[in-house]
């Protein structure tokens, strides 16, 4: 028996046709049953009237829990109310498994979003949820697609490494027989060997931070693409971030519209990425928090008079908070790029800029909406004598890194890249409260499971 998918019912009308899946929810009478039905694919409608069916089938579709595993054959008939334009006369009903008692009920009331966690294995079944992945995995289609047009090469870094890349204040350690090993943060390094080998290569693969911080942006545990390309300085890696992110945007917002309309996206807040990416330098950023503290200590509005307390929490110079993110972001309404932060608050490996050495040949893109930092990257530091200096000066143990050092002393170029975190940037698109939504299963601080 060919089964037919819910997305392709429409192409089905006036035919009668075998669907298989899932019941996601039931009403009816005595004379009548709405079966709900998920395959995965979609969401139909299937009624079955009680001379539609045998009195076992009615029965049978009358006692039936949420979940239960179903086949009906059914009438494929248009209908202009419902999200896909059809719906089924259920002509028949066979039951796989009958369910009772599934944990997840589809009520008003939200449970408690730890609740639902726990139950992270059933809970992707349910529309919101389900909604939100499915951006996520076109998201990352529209990465690869991204990268594999524009010529870059995939080039898969190590999980397992000898170093850090981003500090050692996250990093996970792990045995590894009789020696210790660090859980990769970033594959950024190997992207710099690849880059010399290749051109243009992206590294895209799981990242792990030992984040103690309970944000609604941070796991410890999350995918990065990192694109890393030879020749390619400061304004080329901004250039290349903003097609980027637009494209993978774009591609959302064409191939995802009915989930973005189940999670209530207001898209009207994301069409302007189609426009260019205001660019702002980390002084310039500064000088404008100072004002906006001022102004916002002023306003009425209590959400900003908040915002007010935490603006330049670090103080001035220092790496940006999150309420400094906010409130520069707050000021677009499309991602906003910071360039050229203080040398001190950032990775060893960042050049300095010849124009002022104080500070690095670094970009952040800040999201809007609050999600903050979506992209970290920059120009590497190219000379040997200064990365060496820079490796001494963080600590870093040369029998480590020795390797990286090498891609210095054979052939160095100017060349760069940057590192997108898929989670937050589709926190974003879908417009999420928490990080936490964007991934099957999250890893946070208190979780492992499941
Ligand atoms: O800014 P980060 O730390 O940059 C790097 O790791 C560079 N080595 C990347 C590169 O240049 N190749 O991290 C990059 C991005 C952040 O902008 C953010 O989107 C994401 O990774 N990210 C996290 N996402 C979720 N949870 C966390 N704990 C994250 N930490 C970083
Ligand atoms: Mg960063």
């Amino acid at each position: 028996m060919a089964f037919v998918e819910i997305r392709d019912l429409h192409k089905h009308i006036g035919q009668t046709v075998d669907v298989r899946g899932w019941l996601y929810n039931k009403r009816g009478s005595g004379k009548i049953q709405f079966l709900q039905i998920r395959d995965g694919t979609g969401f139909v409608q299937a009624v079955m009237g009680k001379q539609d069916a045998t009195e076992a089938e009615f029965l049978a579709a009358s006692g039936l829990g949420i979940e239960s595993s179903i086949e009906v054959a059914g009438e494929v008939r248009e209908d202009k109310r419902s999200p896909i334009g059809v719906e089924l006369t259920c002509r028949r009903l066979k039951v796989l498994q009958e369910v009772k008692d599934y944990p997840i009920q589809i009520t008003k009331d939200v449970p408690n979003i730890d609740w639902l966690l726990d139950r992270r294995h059933l809970w992707v079944r349910s529309r919101k949820p389900h909604a939100i992945l499915k951006v996520r995995s076109e998201a990352v289609q529209a990465i690869r697609d991204f990268y594999y047009q524009n010529g870059f090469v995939l080039f898969d870094a190590p999980v397992f490494t000898p170093a850090s890349c981003e500090g050692t204040s996250t990093l996970f350690e792990v045995p590894y027989f009789d020696e210790k090993a660090y859980l990769t943060q970033s594959g950024q390094l190997y992207g710099e060997s690849g880059a010399m080998a290749f051109g243009k290569v992206v590294v895209f693969g799981p990242t792990f931070r030992a984040e103690k911080s309970k944000t609604r942006r941070h796991l410890t545990e999350f995918w990065m693409v990192e694109p890393e390309v030879a020749f390619l300085e400061l304004d080329g890696i901004m250039d290349l971030a903003e097609s980027q992110i637009r494209f993978v945007v774009q591609r959302c917002l064409e191939r995802c519209k009915e989930e973005l309309k189940t999670l209530e996206r207001d898209i009207s807040r994301l069409e302007p990425v189609a426009k260019p990416f205001p660019r702002i330098s980390y002084k310039d950023a500064q000088k404008r928090l100072v004002e906006l503290k001022a102004e916002f200590e002023k306003s009425a509005d209590p959400d900003k008079q908040k915002l007010a307390k935490d603006i330049l929490k670090n103080g001035l110079g220092d790496d940006m908070g999150a309420a400094d993110e906010t409130a520069i972001s707050m000021q677009y309404d499309r991602p906003v790029m910071i360039h050229r932060y203080p040398a001190a608050v950032k990775a060893f490996y960042m050049k300095r800029d010849p124009a002022d050495p104080e500070y690095v040949l670094g970009v952040d893109v800040i999201a809007p909406e609050g999600v903050g930092e979506i992209v970290g990257g920059a120009q590497r530091e190219d000379d040997l004598e200064v990365l060496l200096a820079r490796i001494r000066e963080h600590n870093i143990p040369m029998e480590s890194i020795d390797w990286y050092v090498d891609l210095r002393r054979f052939g160095t170029v100017p060349h760069g890249g940057f590192g997108m975190g898929v989670e937050r940037c589709v926190q974003w698109i879908c417009g999420c409260e928490h990080v936490r939504e964007t991934i099957p299963f999250p890893r946070t601080i208190y979780r492992t499971k499941p």
